[in-house]
């Protein structure tokens, strides 16, 4: 387990960028942490560390948001739509299957689900207005 600091979005996305580095094909990073902990931040720095270029956005809507790239992410937010049924026909298990690389926000929402799985587990703890307690456990950081 990692234990980090930040203390702004931009260095939130630079860890993402950084243990982006880390990740095998098929990788799965499961993220915890309330209401605008800096997830989508952190993901932006995955997408970005995995030399995909697109705008990163939250997928609350869509479910799921695929980056092209080198090295391909598919990007989920669990918020509404966690159950079996909903990852199923969102393609969560065929992206996993495909190697791309899968992250999940709000991972807390289909907790039981996804026990089971091995994964890297961020949870990001807000403790000011800009500052950020990232811990990372499962990863290579
Ligand atoms: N150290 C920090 N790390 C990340 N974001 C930060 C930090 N400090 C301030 N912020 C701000 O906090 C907000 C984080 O928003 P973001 O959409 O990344 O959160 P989220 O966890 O994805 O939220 P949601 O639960 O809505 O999906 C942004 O406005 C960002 O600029
Ligand atoms: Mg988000």
């Amino acid at each position: 387990m990692a234990v980090f600091e930040t203390h702004s979005d931009e260095e939130t996305q630079a860890l993402g960028e950084r243990l982006a580095q880390t990740l095998e094909p098929g990788a799965l990073v499961l993220f915890t942490g309330g209401l605008g902990a800096g997830k989508t931040a952190f993901c932006r720095g995955i997408a970005r560390g995995l030399g995909c270029t697109d705008e990163v956005s939250s997928p609350t809507f869509a479910i799921v948001n695929v980056y092209r790239g080198p090295r391909p992410f598919a990007h989920f937010d669990l918020y509404r739509a966690s159950s079996r049924e909903d990852l199923e026909a969102a393609g969560f298990y065929d992206y996993l299957d495909m190697g791309c690389v899968v992250a999940a926000e709000w991972s807390e929402n289909a907790a039981e689900l996804l026990a089971a799985e091995t994964a890297v587990r961020v949870d990001i703890a807000r403790t000011g207005e800009t500052d950020r307690r990232i811990t990372i456990e499962g990863g290579a950081l």
